[in-house]
């Protein structure tokens, strides 16, 4: 089910303590917004998205210890449990004064036969019983939302077991991104001479995207160094990953492009924290070319255009003039047409020459591979934490 502008139904509000068990408010906690339904609605998306992402792992029946459960099996219970908190809600919903009874989700799994069935099988399942639990909610009359019942010892709203089923959803899914992500070459082969580390960027930065990943998944924090010394760092968007290095876009009349111009040393690092995952790059840049620059820039959203235009980056705005108006003004300018781009509106490109990977372990064993490129080979080594 899409979520629409048109739904006016009354939101779900953010339940409070007591709406729900004690041991599920750190993962209530992780739910965002206040309405049950759009979280549930938009959750779908990322959890098939993730589990995806793990077909393999999934088919191979991997699970990272012995006694866990596999991909196919968390994502059994996250159907079966969705199942199980929907008719809870269901009977609190409508009055039901008897206590209901807990569930040993082990047992569950152990008598599911999960392990049996193809991992998009058990996806269109999910699919079905999203649809039924959205169905049952968007139905309800507002003043359900508030009613309470009991539950396996505690006591708790409608609108708190609706989002009790996200914020457990949400708990598997950060466990699946922690534990179960495929073990990609850094970690399989550690000292692997023969592999390409931009190809084995490429692959972390396609198994960040893959798993949910934030929506600026692309940011990198760029370090440049003036010319007397002082270092700067601030986010830039990394708009390609070329065999010859990483490519980034900004305005040549910037402080950045000052420092690059005057020393083309930089640095780039990535964090993708729904991976734990570090990269860090260090090499030299060199500016696009203008065919390079024009094709990024067709590919700029309109707004985002027409700012290239009404401002001078990291200059000091006067006070007499607005955002606003200087947006204003080039609106006018260009009135519907074709924005073009600006002469000061280009890129660099890194050309690394020192890429590292790390796995960031809650033990601090961090994995760390480092990457040189001398004389044009590539040599590489391990890192202590
Ligand atoms: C997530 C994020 C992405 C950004 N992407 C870019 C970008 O692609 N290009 C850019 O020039 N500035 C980008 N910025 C703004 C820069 O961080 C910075 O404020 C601006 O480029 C001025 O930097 P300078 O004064 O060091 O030149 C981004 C900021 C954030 C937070």
């Amino acid at each position: 089910m899409s979520l629409s502008s048109a739904d006016k139904r009354p939101r779900s509000g953010r339940p409070e303590p007591g709406e729900y068990a004690d041991y599920a408010a750190a993962d209530i906690a992780a739910v965002p917004g206040d309405d049950a339904v759009e979280a549930l609605a938009r959750l779908e998306h990322e959890t098939r998205t993730a589990f995806r992402s793990l077909v393999d792992t999934a088919e191979s029946g991997f699970a990272y210890a012995p006694g866990k459960w596999t991909v196919k099996q968390v994502l059994g219970h996250l159907v079966d449990d969705e199942r199980i908190f929907a008719y809870r809600l269901l009977c609190v919903a409508r009055g039901e004064d008897a206590e209901l009874p807990g569930f040993d989700e082990n047992r569950y799994v152990a008598h599911s036969e999960f392990e049996g069935r193809r991992l998009e099988d058990i996806l269109a399942e999910y699919g079905v019983v999203r649809a039924a639990t959205l169905g049952l909610l968007r139905g309800l009359p507002p003043s359900a939302w508030l009613r309470r019942g009991r539950v396996n010892g505690y006591e708790c709203s409608v609108r708190g077991l609706a989002f009790h089923i996200a914020g457990h959803e949400l708990h598997h899914l950060r466990v699946l991104r922690e534990r179960y992500r495929p073990p990609s070459r850094a970690t399989a082969a550690r000292l692997d001479e023969e592999q390409d580390p931009i190809a084995l960027f490429r692959e972390w930065r396609r198994e960040a995207t893959a798993l949910g990943a934030p929506s600026l998944a692309g940011a990198t924090c760029l370090s440049t160094v003036e010319a007397d010394g002082t270092p700067h760092a601030r986010f830039v968007d990394l708009k390609e990953v070329r065999d010859d290095g990483f490519a980034f876009c900004t305005s040549h009349a910037s402080p950045k492009a000052a420092h690059i111009e005057a020393n083309p040393r930089v640095a780039l690092t990535f964090w993708w924290d729904h991976v734990k995952r570090q990269v860090r790059v260090s090499g030299r840049a060199t500016r696009i070319t203008e065919a390079e620059a024009d094709a990024f820039f067709r590919r700029r959203g309109r707004e985002a255009q027409l700012a290239s235009w009404a401002f001078e980056q990291s200059a000091l705005l006067p006070g007499d003039v607005s955002l606003a108006d200087r947006l204003n003004t080039v609106h006018e300018r260009f009135g519907s047409g074709e924005v073009p781009r600006p002469p000061h509106w280009g890129g660099y490109v890194v050309a690394p020459d020192r890429i590292e990977f790390l796995n960031f372990e809650a033990s601090r064993a961090h994995g760390r591979v480092l990457y040189e490129r001398h004389h044009g080979r590539w040599t590489v080594s391990e890192l202590q934490p």
